[in-house]
């Protein structure tokens, strides 16, 4: 079993909500999160840490001196980035790039230096935009659906699987994430590096400081519950683009798994995610948030679509499912509910930050 795990972004949403998971149900590990709190609302969670016995490093992965002062992890979570697909566009992609790139190699060498194992957190965003534009949609009363078989392989019903085609422009965090999972299996071949890669859909709950770019469940839900107006981006500004969603609560048992049996995932690429039985499309998400919250927000339309976005992904989950075990669990109605919950209850400190 793991002694220390170094959780990079550890003061962010996954990585905060993994490490107080990983030192509840193994109280004897040592578990640091390191982070430059870069992204506004992570300092809200550093209370959180401290409480539950995570070790706080403010360090940044772009800098090897900073990862040096972690320690001698045995595993690396690596749950730091610049995660927003709009980063880059219109300005300068420099902190995209030295974080989720050059900051990703950093982890990858410390991982090399200290004989440490590591899980990247990726992304569904590696798969190209152009591709699943492309795919035959039909338009039902709330959302996009897949219409009938698709030329292209590694799409069905089911999702998109990691066969998928990887060719064409995917945005630059899907870039960065893709440059680094290639590195990650140089790694492996080369230095024996023991490594997974989940590629994950949109995840949330409770703790994550939702913005416009990053996090939309959770902004949807707090503009209901704290009274301010939302707009269908795109597609005609109908709300029908659909996502898949996955409970952080659910990632962390996966990640669990994948920890218990470390070699045998070694060198594997999972897409993880709720799959169809857990998606929404916005127009179904503001069903959910009217449900849970009891209130009713404008929502303008703007059919124009904003660069980077996709009107559908659902990931398909038979691969990991295969070789795990793992389901998700909580269901879309459930994830809802519990970040309402948590927003009511974080009131005035969620206030100015979401
Ligand atoms: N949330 C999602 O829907 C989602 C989906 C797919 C993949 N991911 C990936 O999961 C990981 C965690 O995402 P998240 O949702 O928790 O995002 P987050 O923004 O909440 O957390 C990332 C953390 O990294 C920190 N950080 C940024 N730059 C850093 C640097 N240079 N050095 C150290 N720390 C730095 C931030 O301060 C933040 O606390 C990311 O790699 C992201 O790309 C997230």
């Amino acid at each position: 079993m793991f002694k220390h795990i170094l959780i990079t972004g550890g003061a962010g949403f996954v990585g905060s909500n993994l490490g107080l998971s990983l030192k509840r149900d193994l109280p004897g590990v040592k578990v640091t999160a390191l982070d430059n709190l870069k992204r506004r609302g992570s300092e809200l969670n550093l209370p959180r840490l401290k409480e539950g016995g995570v070790d706080f490093l403010h360090g940044d992965i772009r800098s090897p001196e900073d990862l040096d002062a972690a320690g001698n992890p045995d595993l690396i979570l690596e749950c730091s980035a610049e995660p927003s697909v709009l980063a880059g566009y219109g300005g300068s992609p420099a902190y995209l790039l030295n974080t989720n790139l050059l900051g990703t190699i950093n982890c990858l060498e410390l991982a090399r230096m200290r004989g440490a194992a590591m899980i990247f957190l990726s992304t569904s965003r590696v798969y190209p935009m152009a591709p699943i534009r492309d795919l035959i949609f039909q338009e039902t009363a709330t959302r996009f659906e897949l219409s009938g078989p698709q030329t292209l392989p590694g799409v069905s019903p089911a999702g998109i699987a990691e066969t998928f085609p990887l060719d064409g422009a995917r945005t630059l965090y899907g870039a960065t994430k893709l440059a680094s999972e290639l590195l990650m299996a140089e790694y492996g071949e080369m230095y024996g590096l023991t490594a997974v890669v989940n590629r994950c859909g949109v995840l949330t709950g409770p703790w994550q400081m939702g913005k416009v770019d990053q996090g939309f469940m959770v902004l949807w839900v707090a503009k209901h519950i704290f009274g301010a107006k939302l707009a269908y981006l795109g597609y005609g500004g109908t709300g029908k683009q659909v996502r898949d969603i996955l409970h952080v609560a659910d990632l962390y048992e996966l990640v669990r798994l994948q920890m218990d049996d470390l070699p045998r995932h070694q060198g594997q690429v999972y897409n993880v995610g709720g799959g169809p039985e857990v998606s929404v499309s916005l127009a179904e998400l503001t069903a959910l948030a009217q449900e849970a919250t009891g209130q009713k927000v404008d929502i303008q339309a703007v059919p124009e679509t904003r660069v980077g976005d996709i009107p559908w992904y659902l990931t398909d989950t038979a691969k990991v499912r295969a070789a795990t075990g793992w389901a998700p669990r909580t269901s879309a109605r459930d994830i809802v509910a519990d970040i309402a919950c948590w927003i009511e209850k974080n009131r005035e400190s969620l206030r100015h930050i979401l």
